[in-house]
């Protein structure tokens, strides 16, 4: 029921919309780097990209955290809200569309959304008893409450029972087609052990779900019964579609899927999976649309082994470290350290480590050395890249690299695609050190230095390049100082200005720049105070 509709020059994808129960923690802010790196990818290859982000606002939990703080929901979610956007700029994400579920068009594509699920009798009113962790804000069986019956992603907060009227979504009834979608499109979960979990799922009989609730007025009013306030996960998940209207567009549901609709990528944390994997595409097959092409489901950041998160107070501020090391910094070290489908324990030394060895050494001092030496025996002219053995060592790495990248960004495992390039890195280091430029220099054999440094040279502008996605400051630096102008930050725009047909390949740049002084592009950093004395 997938629509082959997709245009293949677009590209659409989503992070979750974060409750806004507090200000962002870094297992937000991972999952939105992760986003923003994925579409820089896209847009680097020439494809039209709609990058979504947003917050998810209604439901017990932020009202009960307005309450707590004395506000008025809305006022504590604008100010939440704003703190997202703060971070999101700090991080240097570019983001198409944020979508708030409490902008006043979100409701009326929520209301014409839930009639047409209405009229296709798929909603009925029910008895709904359970137990309910209003952290997650769904109900739990009682097998999978941990003994003092808190629920295991949010230990320190006890279910509570239900014993109310809902109205419930007839999900029993997509259990077949749900299980057709998977079989048909392998693709749709990804990766591989999500997949797994949610045919082990659904496998188990499929259980209609209550989509609305009595005794809270934070949400959307069920539209056949004022009573009712609409449940904030069908609530949400339309957050999605609200958000592909234009500015000034109606919103209708046709007007919001006329354009990016199917949704290429849903990025999100495994712990939403059956939201997105099951729930979701059961509502779109009720109201008749096409389904997402794929959802994938990232781990979770850990310390010391628990899940980070607001719930449990153990999260990393995001603003700090982005504040003490710079955005790319942390791009990088998030983007390189953790398989995207695997959780990933974040330690601060580790963290200094790895920039230190990566981003300061390997491809900071090789580019200063080898500007350095252009500088010095060349006049400052940066060598022309001209012919090449085929056997070149950097060449033979260089050649086929953008195949290897594109795929390890294409299945989102940026840390062998950060490892590829780092390759080309270590092998341009170890290259200039064996050939030793400085005594050829001496020796007078001025071609072969030039021969070096130019493959050198080459060597570290086509990481830059492929690496611009991830630590796109650092490659503008990198850029700049090989006298290319790119401004990796301009959207669309890089593509035409560097198109990725031709930076993409090692040889193919031709540079001819004179040099200003050599900038360290990374400063070494120092290791946290306590790990260092
Ligand atoms: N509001 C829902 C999503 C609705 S989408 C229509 C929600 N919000 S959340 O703020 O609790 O979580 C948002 C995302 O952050 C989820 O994908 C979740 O997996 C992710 N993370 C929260 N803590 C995390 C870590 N410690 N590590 C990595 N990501 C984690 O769920």
């Amino acid at each position: 029921m997938t629509s082959d509709k997709t245009k293949p020059q677009q590209f659409s994808l989503t992070t979750p919309l974060y409750y806004v129960n507090d200000v962002p923690h870094m297992g937000s802010a991972y999952t939105t780097m992760v986003a923003d790196v994925i579409a820089r990818f896209k847009r680097l290859k020439g494809l039209s990209v709609l990058s979504i982000t947003g917050t998810d606002e209604h439901g017990q939990k932020i009202q009960r955290t307005a309450v707590e703080k004395g506000l008025d929901p809305q006022e504590h979610c604008d100010r939440i809200v704003a703190s997202f956007e703060d971070l999101w700029q700090k991080l240097n994400i570019q983001y198409d569309r944020f979508s708030r579920t409490t902008d006043q068009r979100h409701e009326v594509i929520v209301k014409e959304f839930f009639q047409r699920v209405y009229d296709n009798g798929d909603i009925y009113l029910a008895q709904q008893q359970g137990w309910y962790c209003v952290a997650c804000e769904e109900f739990k069986e009682k097998r999978e409450l941990l003994e003092d019956g808190c629920c295991p992603l949010h230990p320190n907060k006890k279910a509570e029972w239900r014993d109310e009227e809902n109205y419930f979504f007839r999900l029993s009834k997509y259990q077949e087609a749900l299980e057709t979608l998977y079989q048909e499109h392998r693709e749709f979960i990804e990766p591989e052990s999500r997949r797994n979990e949610i045919l082990n799922f659904v496998s188990q009989g499929l259980q209609d779900f209550s989509i609305s609730r009595v005794n809270i007025d934070w949400g959307f009013p069920i539209p056949v019964d004022p009573n009712h306030t609409i449940y904030v996960w069908f609530d949400a998940l339309l957050g999605y579609v609200t958000a592909l209207l234009d500015g000034d567009q109606e919103p209708t549901l046709e007007n919001a899927l006329s354009q990016w609709w199917p949704i290429n990528l849903h990025l999100i944390g495994k712990d939403i999976l059956r939201f997105h994997a099951v729930y979701w595409p059961a509502m779109l097959m009720s109201a008749k649309l096409p389904l997402p092409r794929q959802i994938f489901g990232h781990g979770f950041l850990t310390k010391d082994g628990q899940k980070m998160g607001k719930s449990l107070g153990n999260t990393l501020n995001p603003f700090d470290l982005v504040d003490r090391y710079g955005s790319d910094a942390v791009r990088y070290y998030f983007l390189k350290e953790i398989e995207c489908g695997r959780d990933g324990d974040f330690n601060e030394t580790r963290f200094v480590n790895v920039l230190n060895a990566d981003l300061a050494n390997d491809l900071g001092n090789l580019l200063n050395r080898t500007l350095g030496m252009t500088k010095k025996y060349c006049q400052g002219v940066i060598p022309q890249v001209t012919e090449f053995p085929p056997d070149h060592p950097l060449k033979t790495i260089g050649k086929n690299l953008e195949e290897r990248v594109t795929k390890a960004y294409e299945t989102l495992r940026f840390d062998n695609g950060c490892e590829e390039i780092f390759n080309l890195i270590r092998a341009s280091n170890k290259f200039i050190d064996e050939q030793a430029p400085w005594r050829l220099f001496k020796e007078k054999k001025q071609g072969e230095v030039e021969a070096i440094l130019a493959a050198v040279l080459e060597s570290v502008r086509l990481s830059a390049y492929l690496l611009s996605p991830i630590i796109p400051n650092l490659s503008n630096n990198i850029y700049q100082q090989l006298g290319l102008s790119v401004d990796f930050n301009d959207g669309d725009r890089v593509h035409q200005t560097a198109p990725f047909i031709q930076h993409s390949q090692w040889g193919k740049i031709k540079v001819n720049h004179i040099l200003a002084k050599p900038q360290p592009i990374f400063a070494r950093l120092d290791l946290p105070e306590e790990e260092s004395t």
